[in-house]
C-alpha cells in the first residue's frame, strides 16, 4: 500500500505551512492584474513535491534552517513558472484540474507571469544571500530550458533513440528535482560528498517521476491536466519509443505517419494509443522507472535512519504510483 501524499506530509507539516505562508508573500506586487492572476495560481497549488523534497533532504541532515525555506520557496516558485511556460509551448489548456494560465489570460500574460515568477524567486534567494542555493538551482533552470528545445529539436525530426529521451527527461525534470534534494541537503550540511549524494538521488528519482509522467498519458486515469497530448505534440515518450522498435515495418510507418502528418486528428491520435497499450512499451516503462525507483531508494540506504528517512522512501514510493 502506497501511503497518501498527506500522511507522508505529516513529519514536515510545521514547515510545508511556513513554507505556504513565505511562497505567497514573495510572488506579491504592486501590479493589481499580477496578483490576480497570482491569487489564482496560488490557490491552484500542485502537489508541493519539490519543496517536500527540500525538507526531507534537510530534515535528513539535521534541522531545518532559514536557508531550507529560501530554497524550498525558490524551488516551488521556479517550478511554477516552468509549467506557466510549458502550458504555453504544448498549447495545453488545463493543469492541476483546472484551466491553465494561457487558456484564461493567453500566452501574452503566461510568458510575463513566468518570467515574474522566474525573477521573483532569484531575487528571493539572493535577498537572502542564498548563494549556493542560487547556484544549484539556477544550473537547473538552465538544463531545463535545454531539456525542453532538445525535445522540440528531436520532435521535429523524430529521429528519437532511448539514450535521447533520457538526456531530455533528465534535463526537464530531473535536474529541478535533484537540485531540490542537493539545495535541501546543502543548507545544513556542507560535505560535497552528502550534497552529490542527495543530487544524484534526487536525479534518480526525478526520471522515475517523467516515466510515470509520461505512462499517464497513455492511461484512462482523470490526470488533472489533458491525455494523449504527448503524441498531439510529437513527444517521443518511452513507451511509444519501444514500441516502434517492436513493430513491424508498415506498422511502424503508420505510426510515424500519424504523429508526422495527422498528430492534431483525435482519431488517428487515439489508434496510436491503443498500438502502444496494446504492445509491450508500458509494461517495459513501468520496468525502467522501478529500476531508477530501486537506484534511488539504494543511494539513501546509507543515510541513518530517521522519521524524514522514511517519508522519503514512502515519497518515492508515492511518486512512481501516483495518479496525478
Ligand atoms: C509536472 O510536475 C511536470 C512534470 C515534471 C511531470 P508535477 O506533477 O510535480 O506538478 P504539480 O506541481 O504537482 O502540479
Ligand atoms: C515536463 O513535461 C515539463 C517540465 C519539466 C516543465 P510535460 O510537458 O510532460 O509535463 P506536463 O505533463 O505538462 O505536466
Ligand atoms: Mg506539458
Ligand atoms: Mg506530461
Amino acid at each position: 500500500m502506497v501511503n497518501s501524499l498527506n500522511d507522508i506530509k505529516a513529519p514536515i507539516a510545521a514547515e510545508l505551512q511556513i513554507f505556504e505562508k513565505k511562497f505567497r508573500e514573495s510572488m506579491k506586487s504592486g501590479v493589481p492584474l499580477l496578483n490576480r492572476i497570482t491569487r489564482y495560481v496560488f490557490k491552484r497549488k500542485g502537489k508541493q513535491i519539490r519543496p517536500m523534497l527540500v525538507f526531507l533532504s534537510a530534515k535528513m541532515c539535521g534541522d531545518v534552517k532559514e536557508s531550507t525555506y529560501h530554497a524550498a520557496s525558490l524551488i516551488e516558485m521556479l517550478h511554477t513558472a516552468t509549467l506557466i511556460h510549458d502550458d504555453v509551448v504544448d498549447e495545453s489548456y488545463e493543469r492541476r484540474g483546472f484551466f491553465s494560465i494561457n487558456a484564461l489570460w493567453q500566452n501574452k500574460i503566461s510568458v510575463l507571469l513566468g518570467d515574474y515568477l522566474l525573477s521573483r524567486g532569484l531575487l528571493l534567494a539572493l535577498e537572502n544571500k542564498a548563494h549556493l542555493t542560487l547556484e544549484i538551482v539556477a544550473t537547473a533552470v538552465k538544463e531545463m530550458s535545454e531539456g525542453e528545445i532538445l525535445q522540440l529539436e528531436k520532435a521535429r525530426r523524430l529521429d528519437i533513440k532511448e539514450p535521447i529521451y533520457f538526456e531530455i527527461i533528465r534535463q526537464k525534470t530531473a535536474s529541478l528535482m535533484a537540485a531540490a534534494c542537493s539545495a535541501g541537503a546543502a543548507s545544513i550540511n556542507s560535505d560535497p560528498e552528502v550534497i552529490e549524494k542527495f543530487r544524484s538521488f534526487g536525479e534518480k528519482i526525478g526520471i522515475a517521476y517523467q516515466i510515470r509522467d509520461d505512462l499517464m498519458d497513455f492511461g484512462d486515469d482523470d490526470i488533472g491536466k489533458p491525455k494523449g497530448i504527448d503524441i498531439k505534440e510529437k513527444k517521443m515518450t518511452l513507451p511509444l519509443i519501444y514500441t516502434l522498435n517492436q513493430a513491424s515495418f508498415l506498422e511502424k510507418r503508420r505510426i510515424i505517419n500519424t504523429i508526422k502528418n495527422h498528430n492534431k486528428n483525435p482519431a488517428r491520435v487515439a489508434e496510436v494509443i491503443q498500438i502502444v497499450r496494446a504492445g509491450e512499451g508500458i509494461p517495459y516503462a513501468k520496468k525502467v522507472m522501478k529500476k531508477y525507483e530501486d537506484e534511488a531508494l539504494k543511494i539513501i540506504e546509507s543515510i541513518p535512519p530517521s522519521d524524514a528517512r522514511t517519508a522519503m522512501i514512502e515519497l518515492v514510493h508515492f511518486m512512481t504510483d501516483r495518479k496525478k
